[in-house]
């Protein structure tokens, strides 16, 4: 059992008894740009609230969801499009939850239990993605395991990729810097308590997505630097000069 399972239910009270609205907010900041996905990997989603959202924001941009009646008459009346979410979670119980609440279009949805922090699983190795997505998720491993799972992931993104990440950060100067440490390491002691994480600092992911020629393109930060929200996408090589 993983040590997510039993805090399944219990995980979307104590984020809102924790931090309000505010992961919410950093979670969801670029999902106005994510109707056009086609392929999207979701790593770490745990109990679906991402996962349901994008999901509605591809039904209305015209995929066929599985409430849409028959789907071959869905397809005649719009044009065919391929669209999938891939949810790997290592909790069986965070992934029956994202389950539920994406049941209004399981027809464009897959889940797999896998432990991220040994790479990508094999079924998903012949995949391709155009959108990654790790809310929260990347600080449940070390630096060595982001890279490996950085190292899996990159060869899977479309050229046209974006990889959205909402992390926790500590500042490196300013009046929020001691608190937000102070809140950081508050977080890691509980969920080492009660999940047995083991993962006790932030990773360095920033350095783990440039090495495999990711940029940051966009990003914002909230709650005087305690969060943050960035949208990475794969670095464009300038074509050579012909000489
Ligand atoms: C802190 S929760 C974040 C959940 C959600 N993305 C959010 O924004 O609130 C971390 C999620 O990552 C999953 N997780 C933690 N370690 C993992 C690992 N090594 N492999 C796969 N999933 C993992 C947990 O089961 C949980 O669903």
């Amino acid at each position: 059992m993983s040590g997510f399972d039993r805090l399944s239910r219990p995980y979307r009270w104590m984020e809102y008894l924790s931090f309000g609205r505010a992961l919410e907010r950093c979670r969801f900041y670029f999902l106005p740009q994510l109707a056009s996905t086609r392929h999207a990997l979701l790593l770490g989603d745990g109990d679906g609230r991402f996962a349901e959202r994008l999901l509605r924001a591809l039904v209305d941009h015209g995929a066929p969801s599985s409430k849409a009646g028959d789907p071959s008459l869905a397809q005649e009346t719009r044009p065919p499009k391929a669209r999938r979410v891939v949810a790997v979670d290592s909790s069986a119980a965070m992934l029956a939850l994202l389950r539920s609440r994406c049941a209004f279009a399981d027809n464009l949805l897959a889940t797999y239990v896998a432990d991220l922090s040994q790479g990508m699983p094999d079924v998903l190795r012949g995949e391709h993605f155009d959108l990654i997505t790790t809310h929260f998720f990347l600080d449940c491993l070390t630096t060595e395991e982001v890279k490996r799972l950085v190292a899996d992931v990159r060869p899977r993104m479309t050229a046209d990729a974006r990889w959205i990440i909402s992390e926790f950060a500590v500042p490196t100067r300013g009046a929020m810097r001691l608190p937000a440490w102070i809140v950081v390491r508050g977080l890691y002691l509980s969920f080492r308590l009660l999940t047995g994480l083991r993962a006790q600092q932030l990773p360095d992911y920033r350095s783990a997505l440039s090495a495999y020629g990711l940029v940051l393109q966009d990003q914002t930060v909230m709650l005087g630097g305690l969060l943050t929200a960035e949208l990475w996408r794969c670095e464009v090589r300038p074509e050579p000069l012909e000489s």
